[in-house]
């Protein structure tokens, strides 16, 4: 038996990038959840099969190919959610496309193309959700924020942790904002969770996977499900009186230092094995 403070039956939630991976599994937790969806993505062969999942489990799901770096695309994607549904309890802003490049040769280009998805795009989407949730008086906003917006990553992370820097203090600001008026802003803070992206960079260098391993004290990648029970509980009546929250899904990640060791680490040293 589920409580009912995590009931989200009839409720509208929008999920970016739900085509694949984090989005995904943040909108089929909803939709277990009880909510109807409307999924955003560049991907739509992605989404119809994220579409049949949700249909399976007796919710409604408006798949809407969109480009969460456009901000005309986005409004254009808001306009159809009021058509079509009428109502928005939930959004999930997820998707995000970005540039990887070292920081003495890193060009504007990659920097406005990873401004433009990962802090213009969720800011346009936040400002649309945020328009209409103040209206009722009710809703909750969940951005995606990395660790890398919260603590240096390296490896030609610089632009993408600038971008994720300003999700995270977005996050902040706009709850700071909006709480009196019924609309709660928070943030899953991920790490290290399993994706195509990743896996391909994981074969390609053996020694990542491990380093990775080593700085995360619950001894295993995240798998993208992991995200499922945070959302549903940020998106739920369960969370009323949490906002502006930047909640770590990292297996330990962050609350370690860089110079700690855990049970189980890969080449630990010596006192710690
Ligand atoms: N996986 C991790 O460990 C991790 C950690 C921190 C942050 N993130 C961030 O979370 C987000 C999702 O990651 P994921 O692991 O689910 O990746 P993923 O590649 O599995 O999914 C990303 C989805 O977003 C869609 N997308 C990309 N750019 C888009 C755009 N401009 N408009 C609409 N849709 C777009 C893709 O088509 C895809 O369906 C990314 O922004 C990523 O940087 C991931």
């Amino acid at each position: 038996m589920s409580h009912a403070l995590f009931d989200l039956t009839d409720r509208v939630a929008l999920v970016s990038g739900s085509a694949s991976g984090l989005g995904k599994a943040i909108a089929l937790g909803l939709a277990e959840s009880g909510a109807d969806l409307v999924l955003a993505d560049i991907d739509r062969d992605g989404m119809l099969r994220t579409v049949e999942e949700i249909e399976a489990t007796g919710r409604k799901a408006l798949p809407i190919v969109c480009d969460m770096s456009d901000p005309a695309a986005i409004r254009e994607m808001y306009g159809q959610v009021d058509a079509d549904c009428g109502r928005l309890d939930i959004v999930a802003n997820i998707a995000g496309n970005s540039r990887r490049e070292a920081p003495l040769v890193v060009s504007e280009e990659d920097m406005t193309f990873t401004l433009q998805n990962l802090v213009v795009g969720r800011l346009v989407s936040c400002q649309e959700a945020g328009r209409r949730m103040i209206k009722v008086g009710k809703g909750s906003i969940i951005n995606l924020v990395s660790i890398a917006g919260l603590t240096a990553l390296g490896r030609n992370h610089l632009i993408y942790s600038i971008a994720m820097g300003g999700a995270a203090q977005m996050t902040r600001e706009l709850s700071t904002e909006w709480s009196a008026k019924g609309v709660r802003v928070n943030a899953i803070v991920c790490a290290q969770i399993m994706n195509e992206e990743l896996r391909v960079r994981i074969a390609a260098d053996e020694v990542l996977g491990q380093t990775y391993l080593r700085g995360i004290p619950i001894g295993r990648l995240g798998e993208s499900d992991d995200i499922k029970g945070l959302a549903i509980f940020l998106a739920s009546d369960a969370s009323s009186f949490v906002t502006g929250a930047l909640i770590p899904l990292d297996g330990g990640n962050l609350a370690k230092n860089a110079g700690g060791s855990h049970p189980g680490m890969p080449n630990a040293p010596a006192e710690q094995v």
